[in-house]
């Protein structure tokens, strides 16, 4: 059955020549057509335009009164299945220690993983599914989610399942990704090398076998895993098909990215404490520079600088990182307005990074992120807006009305 939207105060983000994603220049491209319809058949968009529409006989119609259109968010680095919170870490950041103070203590990760390991498998599923539920709402459509509070083959494999159970049970697009190198597991304190070894030998093969990811990531960085480290890795999961995508940059100038695009990665993400030699490094590459300003706000650290990437002819994602220790939160719309706020990137290239080019970062941009004919039909209506740049100014309004998701409304 067909869907006929009409009286569409605008679509936003309406693109009829797709490309895979938007780099420097065309990122200042997120097209708005006003006074606008669009036709949805079965889960995909079939048309749009401005003006009246024919409606044809049988159509289901939704009359909008003005509200604008968008696409989906993308956000394409999650760590949103985890068990409990670490609301207490919260408490030890505002009296002054840092995120690698606390995991030195034995805290951040580590102490998720614990809690992870004494949560059974479908009380983690009921908790994620709340969060996962919570930035649908909040427009998200397509979803990268990780692995990494497991770090034991049976703690990593239980994650894994529950991310596949997300991904059948709802209507957004999910990606799953094997994190084992998040930290370094409590049974081998001390012994990280060969904790590398039980990555490669143990895990990756399993989750392999059980084809339970999509890609692989190490959290490339000074205290957690070496650029060798980072490459063994990426070598051994790329047996087992999974494209990198690599945690660079965010504590200290890490050749995450270096190793990230040597070994094909679909991503390199946070980027905070990158340099002019990591944007040259990422030039030409199929690699997706993804930033994550919902850290930096939260953990007060330095925000990547998208704005000179954008400059240098770049393209750039955004995701929320939404995990308990450095981001507890997903909602892209906030996370596009810190864009514009703390990186000053504009309206139009913020909504590209938190759609297109995220959908890119998930190897999803032939089936989502902008609207256009043929993509899935995923999308979410605002209040009626005076302006693009309204959305992302008044951030905290709640002005996402409805969520359709494959054609249908959430
Ligand atoms: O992307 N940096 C590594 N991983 C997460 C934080 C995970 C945690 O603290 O629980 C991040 O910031
Ligand atoms: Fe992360």
């Amino acid at each position: 059955m067909k869907k006929i939207f009409i009286n569409i105060g605008a679509i936003a983000g309406a693109d009829l020549t797709p490309s895979k994603r938007k780099v420097g220049a065309e990122m200042e491209r997120f097209d708005v057509v006003k006074d606008a319809w669009l036709i949805v058949n079965g889960e995909r968009i079939e048309a749009y335009g401005s003006g009246q529409p024919t409606i044809e006989a049988g159509m289901e119609v939704i009359d909008c009164h003005g509200q604008w259109l968008f696409p989906s968010f993308c956000d394409s680095h999650t760590h949103i299945v985890y068990a409990g919170n670490r609301a207490g870490e919260f408490l030890d950041k505002i009296n002054g220690l840092s995120y690698e103070e606390i995991g030195r203590r034995g805290g951040g990760i580590l102490n998720s993983a614990d809690l992870l390991h004494n949560t059974s498998e479908d009380e983690l599923y009921r908790q994620a599914m709340e969060r996962v539920d919570e930035v649908i709402a909040k427009g998200t459509g397509a979803i990268e989610i990780k692995s990494g509070y497991g770090l034991t083959v049976e703690d990593e494999l239980k994650m894994l399942r529950v991310i596949r159970r997300i991904k059948q049970s709802v209507r957004a697009e999910v990606k799953s990704t094997f994190l084992g190198a998040h930290a370094v597991g409590r049974a081998y304190a001390g012994r990280q090398a060969e904790y590398v070894e039980y990555v490669c030998r143990e895990m990756i093969p399993e989750v392999g076998r059980q084809q339970l990811a999509d890609y692989v990531d190490v959290f490339c960085d000074a205290g957690y895993f070496t650029v060798e480290e980072t490459e063994r890795i990426c070598n051994a999961a790329a047996q087992w098909g999974m494209r990198p995508k690599i945690h660079a940059n965010e504590l200290d100038v890490s050749g995450g990215v270096q190793v990230g695009v040597k070994c094909g990665a679909l991503s390199v993400d946070h980027l905070e404490r990158s340099t002019p030699t990591d944007f040259e490094a990422l030039r030409g590459s199929d690699t997706m520079p993804t930033l994550l300003p919902g850290a930096s706000f939260f953990l007060c650290m330095p925000f990547a600088d998208g704005k000179t990437m954008i400059q240098s002819g770049l393209g750039i994602a955004l995701a929320s990182d939404y995990n308990p220790g450095s981001s507890p939160s997903g909602d892209m719309r906030f996370v596009a307005s810190m864009g514009c706020i703390r990186m000053k990137l504009t309206p139009q290239q913020a909504l590209n990074a938190a759609t297109l080019n995220g959908a890119y970062a998930m190897d999803l941009s032939d089936e989502v992120g902008s609207i256009t004919p043929g993509k899935l039909a995923n999308f979410y209506l605002t209040a009626p807006l005076p302006s693009l740049e309204y959305f992302l100014y008044a951030y905290a309004t709640p002005l996402i009305k409805a969520v359709y998701l494959k054609g249908e409304k959430c």
